[in-house]
């Protein structure tokens, strides 16, 4: 009998082995250790205005600064309809305190696009509208539509540089930890794949101190085969933030004070602030500031505010008055402005000489 030919083996990909396993892993990890977060529904999908309106809040901010904006908005605005028929200042107001304020006026005017033609269902449809980038497009297709949409925020880059121990630095490495990512998406479970991910990023695989020893893919990670997860992902450096000064203006009538509505362009574009100067790299003399006072009046120094925002930081000398303001404002309450202001407007408040 002739001897029987040989057989290959069956291909085996062995990487599509190992995805499997770090998918159903982490979805398992998931259902048991994933957050409770007041956007976010198990089982099922969230509606499309909640997680627009929780990603956008998201972008930048933490899910603890953002938990009583999100009630308050869905208090004020139960659905879209509402948030476009509001007015703007109210929204902005609504805002106040949570930062980049070019998202509340984005959210405003995508609320509009939206209740006249309904939520779109794919990442390029959400794409299109204000304030919607490409993470909040993928975000939002994943939990509220299912879609396997590669959900990559800085979170998720650094679980894929640990992972795979990428050498390369942010930012240039950027648009390979994506394709990790993208390797990893399925149909299976889109949306919790997305927000599993995010929430090890943010409970286990954090930027310091990470839990290895309760990560769900401790065993796959090469960067804690190091025995050096928290060395990835590795970084370019960084150039140093640049420093800004300027004066800002104290006008009080008891527990309010005067604002002004700033600019649309530019930072805190709309949004309720006190009077200040410009903000420059040159530092103003109190002479020079109190000559850019909104009124004429017997101006003193009461202290400095400082404030970090992304891209440079601010030193505001702060003065205040007793004076019956000019032009164009109104008397409102300090919590109804961005922190910057809060900070500036909280020295003025402080001043006793003369209460
Ligand atoms: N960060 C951004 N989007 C998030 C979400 N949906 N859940 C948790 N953290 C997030």
């Amino acid at each position: 009998m002739p001897a029987r030919a040989r057989q290959p083996a069956p291909a085996v990909d062995k990487h599509a082995a190992t995805r499997d396993n770090l998918r159903k892993s982490l979805l398992s990890w998931y259902d048991k250790s994933g957050r409770a977060l007041p956007w976010r529904v198990r089982g099922g999908r969230a509606a499309p205005y909640r997680v627009w309106l929780s990603e956008v809040m998201l972008q930048q901010t933490t899910v603890a600064a953002v938990a009583p904006y999100f009630a308050r908005f869905l208090e004020l605005w139960p659905d879209v309809t509402a948030l476009a028929a509001a007015p703007r200042e109210a929204v902005l107001a609504a805002w106040a305190g949570l930062g980049y304020y070019s998202r509340a006026r984005n959210l405003h005017a995508a609320a509009q696009k939206l209740a006249a033609e309904g939520f779109p269902e794919t990442e390029a449809g959400w794409r299109a509208l204000p304030g919607v980038g490409p993470y909040t497009a993928a975000a939002i297709a994943a939990i509220a539509f299912d879609e396997p949409a590669n959900v990559v925020d800085g979170n998720v880059e650094r679980v894929m540089a640990r992972l795979h121990a990428v050498e390369a630095p942010l930012p240039g490495a950027k648009a390979d930890l994506k394709a990790l990512a993208g390797a990893l998406v399925t149909a299976e479970r889109p949306g919790d794949w997305a927000q599993a991910l995010m929430d090890l990023g943010a409970t286990v695989c954090t930027p310091r101190a990470p839990k290895c020893s309760a990560c769900p893919w401790a065993q796959s990670c090469a960067g804690a085969a190091l025995g050096a997860a928290e060395s990835f992902p590795r970084k370019a450096a960084k150039a140093e933030r640049p420093h800004r000064y300027g004066a800002a203006f104290v006008l009080r009538r008891g527990a309010q004070v005067w604002c002004v509505r700033r600019p649309d362009k530019g930072l805190l574009g709309g949004m309720a602030g006190l009077p200040t100067t410009a903000w420059n790299s040159a530092r103003l003399s109190p002479a020079q500031a109190k000559a850019q006072a909104p009124v004429s009046a017997h101006w003193r120094k009461c202290g400095e505010a400082r404030h970090v925002f992304t891209h440079f930081a601010l030193t505001l000398d702060v003065f205040v008055a007793e004076a019956a303001p000019e032009g164009e404002g109104w008397w409102g309450d300090v919590t109804a402005l961005p922190t910057v202001f809060k900070k500036a407007a909280a020295l003025g408040s402080e001043d006793e000489r003369d209460v």
